[in-house]
């Protein structure tokens, strides 16, 4: 009897073109209410994704696949985290929003061509290290339909990064704040440094 789980590699490329085709739908649509329920697809899918790798592709692939490219891909999973954390707190009515998801959808396609990559990339050196990939493609399925039910209840987290440590961020001047003005407002040269830490917030104030 023919097996119709894919394995785990027609998994994840599935998802990658799934999610390609959110972003071009993104790209497309016009009015807030279709952008938002747009971006929030991509967020869940990506999210998704990215655990069922980080949980179960990625952990098998160690030893077998170059450590730099899986530590490479577990960054740009990081980096990626930080766009879908802003788009999901985020209106689509923001100066940024389309720009944010923009960025996404480029930092996503230069992952997923790492991954693809032939010969060099993650999948295929998996795939030459004889990874089981009926077993793991199993329970990558398992795990992503456990996530969907839960997201669907719940809600998407916020993102878990796995490599970035979560130094603390401040948001200075807003992009169109009068920066000249509010370095004059210093007293002192070394008050400069409070600029980075500037907050929209105390520009209104003014
Ligand atoms: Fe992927
Ligand atoms: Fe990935």
């Amino acid at each position: 009897m023919a097996n119709e789980q894919p394995d785990a590699i027609a998994l994840l490329k599935a998802d990658h073109r799934k999610v390609e085709r959110l972003f071009a739908q993104f790209e497309a649509a016009a009015g807030a209410s279709k952008k938002q329920a747009l971006a929030n697809q991509i967020c869940t899918e990506l999210t998704v994704h990215a655990t069922i790798e980080e949980e179960i592709f990625y952990p098998a692939c160690k030893g077998k696949v170059e450590e730099d490219r899986l530590n490479e891909g577990y960054v740009e999973h990081d980096g990626a985290k930080i766009l879908i954390a802003e788009i999901e707190t985020g209106s689509p009515e923001g100066q940024f929003y389309d720009s944010k998801v923009k960025v996404l959808s480029e930092q996503i396609e230069r992952h997923v061509g790492e991954e693809e990559r032939p010969s060099t990339g993650i999948f295929s050196q998996a795939r030459a290290a004889g990874l089981d990939m009926d077993g793991l493609g199993a329970r990558l399925a398992a795990r992503k339909k456990a996530l969907m039910a839960q997201f669907a209840t719940e809600g998407i987290p916020a993102p878990e990064t796995r490599t970035f440590t979560g130094p603390d961020l401040e948001q200075s001047a807003p992009v169109d704040a009068d920066v000249a003005k509010v370095k004059r407002g210093f007293k002192r040269p070394g008050e400069a440094a409070l600029l980075f830490t500037y907050r929209a917030s105390s520009h209104r104030r003014d």
